[in-house]
């Protein structure tokens, strides 16, 4: 299985992924998206939406914004706890995660590190909000999307009049100050999640949290995830955060390198029952329970974020069932899963064998000679009409010889080629190139589109 080094570098060459910053230098834990990035991150969220609102009637979507009033941190825990414990180096003045040292390391100051005892290290991004910088003015970029929707319940509920059980479902940029980030995409300071918090009935709970733990395994094998590379982990008691009841991490083998097998998988998702705990946090005259029992009674919340029960006719706290994804980590996944270095007739090839549906790009039609208008104008029109009558995301290349060609969109993840040649002018037909099989089929222009749907599924 193909490791981080060489994903990292196929996404440089190929326009998936740069250094955030590069130009200066760069700026740790951030990333940009290049080209075909952008295309791939942007498809990854597509297909989960898609699964997660569009296939389903129980849920609901939320775009809401970044930047938070502090008071949502400040009742949601995170002002508070939000933190992982950091130590220093005395001699060199290396920071680091205390639960990630390398003891083996050596200081660059000579010998081993000399290192502080833990303290807490707020991962949260502080900012002031208006043109006056003072303590009122403090508001946070969100650690998580997940607040958003908690705080949002009422407006949702009462705008849609849905009964519980129902779901709403968010993508967006979070923001973490990690300490040591790392590991190229995997661990950063600005990352997108994709978050789902699924309300229902106290006692249904167990069930549905046990429903979302299959639906999101499912959905990272369906779009290509070898079972093999994706685990279930569920968290023992004493790793449960305080307000889990119960939790499942999806593990992922970001790490196949390592010699120890469990320290080759890490988290993709976790799917986690959360209780009432969150509502209870925001509702007007609830409370945060701290992980040592100290709370917090809520004075500031304007509404109340109950679900009124017609069956029971009570005001009831609903319980939360949480599958929390993030974007980056999930399209690393789909990257690595789908690398294969391959030897075929003519040498070697890089093939990305990524699902259709998450393909950056889905068609290109290649000239078999760039110099020869007819050739070249049939291709530019095959390209433009399936473009605008499929919504494919098609290219036209000319820029090298086919086989050059061929190799380029192979380990870009193209899942099909199209050329254009002299026999095209005679028969209106075209070469169809698969690039798993490499096969080569002779199709009429005029069935293309059609020959093209089928094997591409319901992609866009
Ligand atoms: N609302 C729950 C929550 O945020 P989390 O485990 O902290 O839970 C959920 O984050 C997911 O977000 C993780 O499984 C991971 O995929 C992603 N994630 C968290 N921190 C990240 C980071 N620093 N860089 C990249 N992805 C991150």
């Amino acid at each position: 299985m193909v490791d981080l080094d060489k994903i990292i570098s196929l996404c440089k060459r190929r326009g998936f992924i740069f250094q955030g910053s590069d130009q200066y230098g760069g700026l740790q834990g951030t990333w940009d998206y290049g080209p075909l990035g952008v295309e791939l991150k942007n498809n990854v969220k597509k297909a989960w939406w898609r699964r997660v609102v569009y296939e389903r009637d129980d849920m609901e979507g939320l775009d809401c914004a970044i930047l938070m009033n502090r008071l949502v941190l400040k009742y949601s825990g995170h002002e508070e706890t939000f933190s992982d414990p950091m130590v220093d180096c005395r001699k060199c003045k290396k920071r680091f995660r205390a639960d990630q040292v390398d003891h083996n390391e050596k200081c660059a100051e000579g010998d081993k590190h000399d290192l502080t005892e833990p303290r807490p290290f707020n991962l949260m991004f502080k900012t002031t909000v208006g043109p006056v910088a003072e303590e009122n003015n403090i508001a946070y970029l969100r650690p998580e999307t997940a607040q958003g929707i908690f705080i949002n319940f009422k407006n949702v509920l009462d705008s849609t009049n849905r009964k519980l059980p129902f779901g709403i479902a968010q993508i967006g940029k979070s923001y973490r100050n990690e300490i040591t980030p790392r590991n190229f995409i995997f661990r950063v300071r600005e990352f997108e999640q994709m978050e789902i918090e699924f309300f229902v009935k106290p006692g249904t709970d167990d069930e549905w949290h046990s429903k979302w733990v299959e639906d999101r395994f499912n959905w990272y094998v369906e779009l290509g995830i070898k079972p093999e590379n994706l685990r279930k982990y569920e968290q023992k008691p004493e790793e449960l955060a305080h307000y889990a009841k119960a939790t499942v991490d999806l593990l992922y083998r970001f790490f196949p390198e390592r010699e120890d097998e469990n320290k080759q998988f890490d988290e993709v998702e976790g799917i986690a029952n959360r209780t009432d705990f969150d509502l209870n946090c925001h509702t007007k005259g609830g409370k945060l329970v701290l992980a040592d029992g100290r709370e917090i009674p809520n004075t500031h919340a304007v509404n109340k974020l109950t679900y009124f029960d017609h069956e029971t006719n009570q005001h009831i706290l609903p319980y939360v069932v949480e599958p929390s994804a993030g974007v980056d980590r999930a399209t690393l996944a789909f990257l690595m899963d789908s690398y294969f270095e391959e030897t075929v007739n003519d040498g070697q090839r890089i093939v990305l064998r990524l699902h259709p549906e998450l393909a950056p790009i889905k068609v290109a039609v290649l000239p078999l000679k760039k110099n020869h208008d007819g050739i070249r104008n049939t291709a530019m029109q095959i390209k433009n009409t399936l473009m605008k009558k499929s919504g494919w995301r098609t290219v036209y290349d000319d820029t090298a010889g086919i086989g050059k060609l061929y190799r380029r969109q192979d380990e870009i993840g193209t899942p099909f080629c199209v050329t254009v040649d002299f026999d095209t002018l005679e028969n209106q037909s075209v070469t169809v190139r698969d690039r798993d099989t490499m096969a080569q089929e002779r199709v009429k222009i005029d069935a293309l589109q059609d020959y093209l749907a089928k094997k591409l599924g319901n992609c866009r």
